[in-house]
């Protein structure tokens, strides 16, 4: 614990979830209560952080935390849970030295001005893979904004290893948020490349899982933004350009932690870059006010025009917001709200339109069917009241179309990212859009413990809950792997 934590009177009521889970389970059956659907039947993989001090040091920021995935195997209305820390050249020397040895996304290891000077642009960041979890084919692995991906079992948890790619594309920076082109099957991706002359380089891989990337198209840019994710659409890519941006010789030279080096520049607005997906040419660079996200819901097109769909934050004072002092303190915390952009490339115009008056974070949509297609529905984490004195405490079904929300709480609980598990087909009602369960990890403060809870996606009523042994620390992003391990439902 920092001497500002000490500091504070009050400790958030949430705080637990922002403590380290030492604890890595054992494959166990969990008491359910309620009734999960005969259909589902797989397992739900969630990633996250869940160390968050190395020895006497404490990590600065919540996406520091080294990486923990944990895993619910849902079969005949049973539920059994294991959790385990990905094993890591980061994780080994938090958990076994208790050092902090690699660059985090806001703590840096103390090193010397030498190290300094040549790790940034040489290499990417040593992997610490706590944001979220894809399928490369046959291959599960565990994602951050270093393009180092971790494999690992998804049977027993088990790390296997960094996948090394086959190919020259370089970049020091990706996102944990890559697409599945909704035409080809093809990973989408993009990565920057800091340089004298950096650019966005945006890549395909094949849905075989090769771990091969091929360029689809670059763009130059001096001062690279902050991107968490991007969106896709049938035709185009579009990278949405925060004005968080850095210039590349600070984050070389800087001596400060990763995401320090980026500054707010409101004046820039926010720019869409268009790419079309076949030549890679940019077709626009669209401006639109200025504003930050993390997360995508969803992005479309008809005819000339393109919608993206936004998590948005009036600015990045969001990012210092999850800083662990701040968190744990019970300061405030923006809201995002969900946002439509309508780009006329045409015109070169963009027109930005709330969604709902409930805020969301954490969005999931029914991605395979309605990914870069028109869609009706997001689910996601949300502030009761748009109150900014407490954590996500409440899960929000929105529908975009009219901007209605189902909304699910409970006193003192707090909820993770919803995610959608279709039902398949002749299982559920009828192939509605929102014909499914919602699953979503829940931390009951009252009770120090966590419960996986699944909810009926079209009424948001809760169907069951599987009580976990301990408290789960927040985390961020997961996938559910049917049965078939075919590939993610969502
Ligand atoms: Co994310």
């Amino acid at each position: 614990m920092s001497t500002a934590q000490r500091g504070r009177a009050v400790m958030a009521r949430f705080s637990l979830g922002l403590q380290s889970l030492d604890d890595e389970t054992e494959p166990v059956e969990l008491p359910v209560s309620g009734c999960l659907p005969e259909w589902l039947n797989g397992t739900l993989l969630r990633n996250g952080p869940a160390k968050f001090e190395a020895g006497a040091t404490g990590f600065r920021h919540w996406f520091d935390g080294q990486a923990m995935v944990h895993r619910f195997a849902v079969d005949g209305g049973r539920v059994r849970y294991a959790n385990r820390y990905l094993d890591t050249p980061s994780s080994r020397a938090v958990l076994t030295e208790g050092r902090i040895r690699y660059q985090e996304f806001a703590t840096d290891p103390c090193r010397s001005l030498f190290a300094r000077f040549f790790t940034p642009f040489q290499r990417a960041r040593p992997a610490n893979p706590n944001v979220n979890i894809a399928r490369f084919g046959d291959r599960t692995v565990a994602l951050t904004e270093s393009p180092l991906p971790v494999e690992f079992a998804p049977d027993t948890l088990a790390t296997v290893g960094v996948v090394e790619y086959d190919d020259r594309l370089g970049g020091q920076l990706t996102t944990a948020h890559p697409h599945q082109d909704p035409v080809t099957g093809d990973l989408v991706n993009y990565v920057t490349h800091f340089s004298r002359r950096s650019e966005y380089r945006v890549y395909r891989q094949r849905p075989d899982g090769t771990p091969r990337r091929e360029l689809l198209g670059r763009h130059r840019v001096d001062e690279p933004a902050y991107m968490h994710s991007f969106a896709i659409t049938s035709r185009h890519v579009v990278l949405v350009e925060f004005p968080l941006v850095v210039n590349p010789f600070r984050l070389l030279l800087s001596g400060r932690p990763f995401i320090e080096n980026y500054r707010w520049k409101p004046e820039r607005g926010t720019r869409f870059v268009v790419m079309d997906r076949e030549g890679g040419q940019v077709r626009a660079v669209l401006r639109g006010p200025a504003c930050f996200a993390f997360h995508h819901i969803n992005a479309w097109e008809d005819g000339g025009r393109l919608f993206i769909d936004l998590c948005a934050y009036d600015d990045a004072a969001v990012i210092e917001a999850l800083s662990l002092d701040s968190l744990r303190g019970g300061d405030a915390l923006p809201q995002a709200m969900p946002t439509r952009f309508a780009l006329e490339p045409e015109a070169g115009t963009v027109t930005a339109q709330p969604l709902a008056a409930e805020s969301l974070e954490l969005p999931r949509i029914a991605y395979r069917r309605h990914n870069g297609r028109p869609y009706r529905y997001a689910y996601g984490v949300g502030s009761r009241d748009r109150r900014t004195d407490d954590f996500f405490n409440q899960l929000v079904k929105l529908d975009v179309g009219d901007g209605g929300t189902l909304l699910w709480h409970e006193e003192g609980c707090y909820p993770g990212e919803p995610v959608f598990v279709a039902a398949p087909p002749g299982a559920g009602r009828d192939g509605a859009e929102d014909d499914g369960v919602v699953l979503a990890v829940v931390l009951r403060a009252a009770t120090a413990s966590s419960y996986l809870l699944a909810l009926d996606a079209r009424t948001f009523r809760e169907l069951a809950r599987a009580e976990v042994p301990h408290a789960v620390p927040f985390g961020f992003h997961g996938i559910f792997l049917r049965e078939d391990r075919a590939r993610d439902v969502g």
